[in-house]
């Protein structure tokens, strides 16, 4: 039978785990866990995103700064606040959200971020670290992939991950992370993209496949296997007139039809979603308790 991957339930239980070492760490320490989420311009996707994060570091028992800018800000007034929000000691996380407006220059915004703080784990620093395998601050989405697999009894040690996807956010660092030599992560890892010939033949040797490609339902049921676990990064959204909003949230898998051959599987929503505003939390919090050591 396939087991629906409950990411929903999972983040809540570890949303309370992170909510007792705040709670400690106020009461030994006076520090309150800071996290500042930086949002340009009115993608509505990314103002949902940016109000679930405030929301769910609040409801723990964390301080959240919400900084906004117009569309059409220039480079120099992010870099500006970034520089302030280094320098803030009441700031433990700071996240500025992607994508940002064609004009900015992504990765030039993310290295002003100081390392100590970059909760995303999206500075070159960090990601670096992460390759080393002495990571400080694993990208939150990664993280909540890899924490879903333990949790569901599905360690990936000694299994053949494929990836499909090479984002700097969820593709690289996943495969990263998987493969290192750790009793949590230790796999086969293949990473396929949109210069892989022939992806299904790759994904139909996965044991468990993480489709992070941004591309509606791109993975159907020829591409895998029976037995699959599979974890859909994917939120996308499909004209749905039988909608309110207009719209329904697909992930980068078929559901229904991978759902009857997978031996496990995330929802959209309520799979990995959760799980990455939970790990960004988590990381708030690590850096909060670095401040102290
Ligand atoms: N946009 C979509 N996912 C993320 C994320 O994990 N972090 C940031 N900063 N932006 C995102």
């Amino acid at each position: 039978m396939t087991r629906v991957i409950d990411g929903k339930a999972i983040a809540a239980e570890i949303r309370s785990e992170i909510q007792l070492s705040v709670s400690s760490l106020t009461r030994n320490t006076a520090i309150v866990p800071g996290l500042a989420v930086v949002l340009v311009g009115d993608n509505p996707a990314s103002q949902v995103y940016v109000r679930n994060k405030q929301k769910s570091a609040r409801d723990i028992g964390m301080n959240s700064m919400d900084i906004k800018f117009h569309q059409d800000v220039d480079a120099a007034t992010i870099e500006s606040k970034l520089d302030e929000l280094n320098q803030d000691e009441s700031v433990h996380g700071i996240l500025v959200q992607l994508p940002l407006p064609d004009h900015l220059d992504e990765k030039s915004i993310i290295r002003r971020i100081s390392p100590m703080k970059d909760v995303d784990g999206l500075h070159p620093e960090n990601v670096g670290l992460l390759l080393a395998g002495t990571p400080r601050f694993i990208p939150a989405t990664p993280a909540g992939i890899q924490e879903l697999l333990i949790r569901t009894n599905n360690n990936p040690s000694g299994k053949h991950v494929v990836v499909c996807g090479r984002s700097d956010i969820v593709g690289k660092p996943i495969s990263a992370l998987l493969l290192q030599k750790d009793k949590s992560a230790n796999a086969t890892v293949t990473i396929c993209h949109t210069g892989t010939k022939d992806m299904g033949e790759i994904t139909r040797q996965a044991d468990i496949l993480v489709a992070a490609v941004g591309i509606p339902e791109l993975i159907t049921a020829d591409m895998v296997s029976e037995g699959v676990v599979v974890i859909d990064v994917g939120i996308n959204r499909k004209p749905d007139r039988s909608k309110k909003s207009g719209y329904r949230l697909v992930g980068d898998v078929e559901y229904d039809g991978v759902l009857a051959k997978a031996s496990a599987i995330t929802p959209v929503p309520g799979g990995v979603g959760p799980m990455t505003i939970a790990m960004l939390l988590f990381n708030t919090m690590k850096s909060a308790k670095l401040t102290t050591d």
